[in-house]
């Protein structure tokens, strides 16, 4: 197993791969807190936009800063990378990692903060002598303008790994990467969070796109409800059959409550849709009828909503 390290000062530049909400949340308060964080951009054009803009503006609680974070393109990198927190959308994580596979360090330490299941197998696979750890945030935060964000909700964040001899290393790492007022704890069982997370995540953000609705609409009618509960239903039974009931046992009120509490919001996947982006759909619900498929369990909802939103049109970019 990989043993890994933050500690040589020389090796503590913490690079993000995933410019947009939450990796600017990171880098904004990490700049404040005086950690060394170098941003990596898409490529030369965005980093020419990013440097007329002067840097990262991040908006909070009737606050602003403007923070000139030094950034990269994948052209610019000219130190390996050692630590890298990756924030980019499910989908775009592997073609992301691929632009700077050239400049990981073989032992580097990542850390995946996104949602979706599927992806840290296949990063594995391209970086298998690399530290790859998952994390679950319920931070909020989204694009105001390029480069101007706006921390919208306050949150926690996890980091774990399922293996046992990794601790050490998310110690150290939950407290480097615990910029205030953003706090992150090791979480014993990230796959039960990851897992939770998912499932609710299964619910609301197809649905609110089937919808177009807000995430509270979904509980305005007793057919969303019962749509709620198939879902609910899909899930359960697929986590009886992998042995993760306990993990999602009060999943329709744990669905609810996030409804509730989030009701105003528009989901991100609906957002996506909006805007003709692709969505994280094939590490949510995809990945839920993948597993479904494999154990033969049917799951016949989700399956519906899978096809029907990636059957939605897309925006084609230049
Ligand atoms: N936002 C939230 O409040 C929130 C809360 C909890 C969890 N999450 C999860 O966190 C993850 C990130 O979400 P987000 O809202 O931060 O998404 P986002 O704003 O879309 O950020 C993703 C960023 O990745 C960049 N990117 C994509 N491909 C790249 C590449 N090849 N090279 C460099 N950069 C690349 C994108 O750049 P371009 O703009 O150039 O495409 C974008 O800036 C998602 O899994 C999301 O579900 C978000």
């Amino acid at each position: 197993m990989v043993k890994a390290s933050l500690s040589p000062a020389s090796e503590r530049t913490l690079y993000i791969l995933g410019a947009g909400a939450i990796g600017s949340l990171w880098a904004a308060y990490g700049y404040q807190a005086g950690a060394d964080i170098r941003l990596i951009l898409r490529d030369q054009n965005t980093l020419g936009h990013y440097r007329q803009h002067g840097g990262i503006r991040l908006i909070s609680a009737n606050q602003t800063w403007l923070c000139p974070i030094p950034a990269d393109c994948p052209e610019s990198i000219s130190t390996p990378i050692q630590h890298l927190l990756i924030t980019t959308k499910a989908q775009q994580t592997l073609d992301a990692l691929r632009c700077i596979k050239s400049h990981i360090a073989t032992q580097a330490v990542m850390v995946l903060l996104q949602n979706g299941l599927g992806i840290v197998e296949q990063i594995r696979r391209e970086f298998p002598r690399a530290t790859v750890l998952q994390g679950s945030t319920t931070e909020a935060c989204y694009q105001q303008n390029r480069f101007e964000y706006v921390h919208a909700g306050r949150g926690h964040t996890f980091i774990g790994s399922t293996e046992n001899d990794q601790r050490t290393v998310l110690l150290e790492l939950a407290e480097s990467l615990s910029f205030p007022p953003l706090q992150l704890s090791v979480s014993d069982n990230i796959d039960a969070v990851l897992w939770r997370k998912l499932a609710i995540n299964c619910v609301i953000n197809p649905l609110t796109v089937i919808h177009r609705c807000r995430n509270g609409e979904l509980l305005n009618s007793s057919e969303r409800r019962a749509q709620i509960q198939q879902i609910v239903n899909e899930i359960l039974a697929l986590s009886s059959v992998l042995g993760r009931s306990e993990w999602v046992a009060n999943l329709y009120e744990l669905v609810t409550e996030v409804a509730t509490t989030t009701a105003a919001n528009r989901s991100s996947m609906l957002q996506d849709v909006e805007a003709g982006r692709d969505t994280e759909i094939d590490a949510i619900t995809g990945y839920v009828c993948q597993l479904a498929e494999q154990h033969n369990t049917p799951a016949p909802m989700n399956k519906q909503l899978l096809d029907d939103i990636k059957r939605l049109p897309k925006v084609t970019r230049c």
